[in-house]
């Protein structure tokens, strides 16, 4: 199988929750997981928190990530954040396009695709996340959606660039409600996305593309979403808070 030629990354993605102090306590928590070898773990903070995640975690493997930034470089945008900023504070990683940014701030497609551009220049891997409605898995267009999100948000990247993006399926349904997709649901929609990623770059660089899934991973079903042949990891909300559940998903993700 083609896994050995992508990293497995679990990722937590604390939303916006957990303050700058309570920040320390919790990544002291996980420092344990550092000394996991063969997956990638990042944290993707609050803005504000990266810097003492960043000072916690000093010489370990675990990285820092963002969960959203600018497509601008610096200038009169009023609270937003940019790459470079991310970059400066110690994030290696950035979560574009998550499903909360497209339906409550705005995130069109063309601003998910000039937010992955500037990023990947700035030195930012971005975990690109896609995923449809319940009402458009219902209607049987989750794959057009899919496409679309995909094309889209990589369109006009090089060969090069395109190499430091991950991908993660969040089905919208499945955020924050306990309904999980199905092991066999999930991995249809992540082949789906390298066959998708294939088309538009070939067979050799998109094998080596991770992609995660996300929605109500917990310490119970990581094991089952794990072991799929096209699921390369997790994007993890509401479990990534708590160190116990967050472990276990690290460990459930070795091979
Ligand atoms: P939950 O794990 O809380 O469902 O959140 C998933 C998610 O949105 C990660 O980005």
């Amino acid at each position: 199988m083609d896994r050995r030629y992508r990293k497995t990354i679990i990722a937590g993605n604390w939303k916006m929750n957990i303050t700058p102090s309570e920040a320390k306590k919790l990544t002291t928590a996980l420092l344990p997981l550092s000394a996991v070898k063969d997956t990638s773990i990042v944290l993707c903070v609050p803005a504000i928190d990266i810097t003492t995640v960043k000072r916690t975690l000093r010489q370990t493997r675990i990285a820092v990530g963002g969960q959203n930034c600018h497509f601008e470089s610096k200038g009169a945008f009023t609270g937003e954040i940019s790459p470079e900023m991310l970059i400066d504070a110690g994030a290696k990683y950035v979560i574009i396009g998550h499903s909360e940014r497209r339906s409550m701030f705005g995130d069109t497609d063309e601003i998910v695709r000039k937010k992955i551009a500037s990023a990947i220049a700035a030195g930012l891997r971005p975990i690109l996340c896609v995923g449809e409605t319940e009402e458009q898995r219902k209607q049987g267009v989750t794959e057009e959606i899919i496409r679309v999100q995909i094309k889209s948000a990589v369109y006009g990247l090089s060969a090069d660039d395109f190499r430091k993006i991950v991908v993660a399926y969040e089905p919208i349904w499945a955020i924050g409600t306990g309904n999980t997709a199905t092991p066999e649901d999930a991995n249809e929609v992540c082949k789906l996305i390298r066959t998708c990623l294939r088309e538009l770059y070939g067979a050799r660089p998109s094998r080596s593309i991770s992609i995660l899934y996300g929605g109500s991973m917990n310490e119970k079903n990581a094991k089952a979403l794990l072991a799929m042949p096209h699921i390369d990891g997790g994007l993890i909300g509401g479990a990534s808070l708590k160190p116990d559940a967050f472990a276990a998903i690290v460990e459930a993700s070795k091979a």
